[in-house]
């Protein structure tokens, strides 16, 4: 038999898709992989309902249809500080994953350089790999997820640096970019001359008084970053595979070609029925979905508390990170690796996690990923069925 490219042996099949099957097999509360438990809200629905009659059920444009590029940025220019123009500033694609590898085949040549803080979201790995791109990896370290900022310079400088990922909220960390840090990677990426290639697909779901701040409304920033954004979170529909990447024109006219031939197009009828949806959303809406993942996150943050079980605190997203540590010095999981600590727990305690050690390029063993996107009463389930663990340190 022929080999198969020596790229798809450089990664291997997300481990959150094995938690995942192992959680089924055993049913168990599945808070590895994130997504939302409840309907998305009924406009969306009622929209599907009436597109399915009246169409359109052919190919749209291929960079995204003119109604749903208009209606986003509209809202996006609100966020960016700057009219965005529905023309030539954006280009709608399959998801968010999708927007962020066309990104990459857009900016990357074989052999360029891109600077990815660790823990990182699993797909920029094989993002950088397909693109031919190498990755440098900069810790955000562990409880605050903060970074070194000669560390971070010092990676920027070196020869090739193409483009730099940066996921805000972040995923798996729930860290929340604060402006200085956001200026002081403009500052690095305007020295060395790179893209800011950014996913910002949680940036409703922020806690407190935290505050999202897209890294194109700096000043000087809008013309070498590439935003990728998704209605995957914001509309609770991961299923519909609708996202998109803003950046400057000439950016784009480049972005639109790798997409058309990628994928064609997002779905049409899809499209249309998320516009009118959007079209109808004020305000009020966004201000809601924060409102209710607020409340998720406070509910389980207490809970875990409550339990005596460690965890960070999230900024933003619907991740936390639970500290295993105390655990994996008890005698009977000696020497176990995270992953088949997780393992253990979706067998014995009922819930599936996300081993950290899929998230962070550095050696960590003592941490796992767990997501409160499920409605109260699961999450409520899941914090008793998680008490069961704590008599274990008793
Ligand atoms: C950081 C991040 N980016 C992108 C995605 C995927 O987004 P989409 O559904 O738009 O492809 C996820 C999904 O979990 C994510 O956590």
């Amino acid at each position: 038999m022929p080999q198969l490219s020596n790229r798809v042996m450089t990664f291997t099949d997300s481990v959150i898709r094995r938690m995942t099957r192992i959680s089924e097999e055993y049913d168990a509360i599945n808070l590895s992989q994130g997504y939302p438990d409840w309907d998305p809200p009924r406009e969306i629905t009622d929209a599907l309902a009436q597109v399915a009659g009246e169409g359109p059920h052919q190919y749209s444009i291929t960079f995204g249809a003119k109604n749903l590029r208009e209606a986003l940025c509209k809202i996006e220019s609100e966020r960016f500080g700057r009219t965005v123009d529905p023309e030539q500033e954006i280009v709608i694609t399959c998801g968010s994953t999708e927007a962020m590898m066309t990104c990459m085949m857009t900016v990357c040549n074989p052999g360029d350089k891109v600077v990815i803080f660790s823990p990182f979201y699993e797909n920029y790995g094989a993002d950088t790999i397909l693109s031919g791109a190498d990755p440098i990896f900069v810790p955000l370290t562990p409880p605050e997820y903060s970074f070194d900022r000669a560390q971070l310079a010092e990676a920027c400088s070196q020869p090739g640096v193409k483009a730099l990922i940066l996921c805000n909220p972040s995923n798996p960390c729930g860290k929340v970019f604060k402006r200085d840090e956001l200026e002081f990677i403009a500052s690095l990426a305007k020295k060395y001359d790179f893209y800011v290639v950014t996913d910002e697909v949680y940036e409703y779901i922020v806690f407190d008084d935290h505050e999202h701040i897209c890294m194109a409304s700096l000043p000087g920033m809008f013309e070498r970053t590439l935003t990728c954004n998704s209605l995957s979170k914001t509309y609770s529909i991961t299923g519909w595979r609708l996202g998109y990447v803003i950046g400057n024109a000439e950016a784009i006219e480049a972005a639109r070609k790798v997409h058309d031939f990628l994928t064609v197009g997002a779905a049409a009828p899809i499209q249309e029925a998320a516009c009118r949806a959007i079209e109808a959303f004020g305000p009020d809406y966004y201000a809601g979905v924060k409102q209710e993942y607020q409340e998720k996150r406070d509910l389980f943050v207490k809970g875990l508390d409550a339990i005596g079980i460690p965890h960070s605190n999230p900024e933003g997203t619907y991740f936390i990170m639970v500290d295993i540590t105390k655990y994996l010095e008890l005698p009977q999981f000696a020497g176990m690796s995270d992953l088949e600590f997780c393992e253990w727990m979706i067998r014995n305690i009922g819930v599936a996690a996300v081993p950290g050690s899929s998230f962070f390029r550095e050696p960590i063993n003592h941490l796992i990923r767990l997501h409160f996107a499920r409605s109260e009463s699961v999450l409520n389930d899941a914090l008793s069925r998680l008490s069961k663990m704590a008599d274990l340190l008793k």
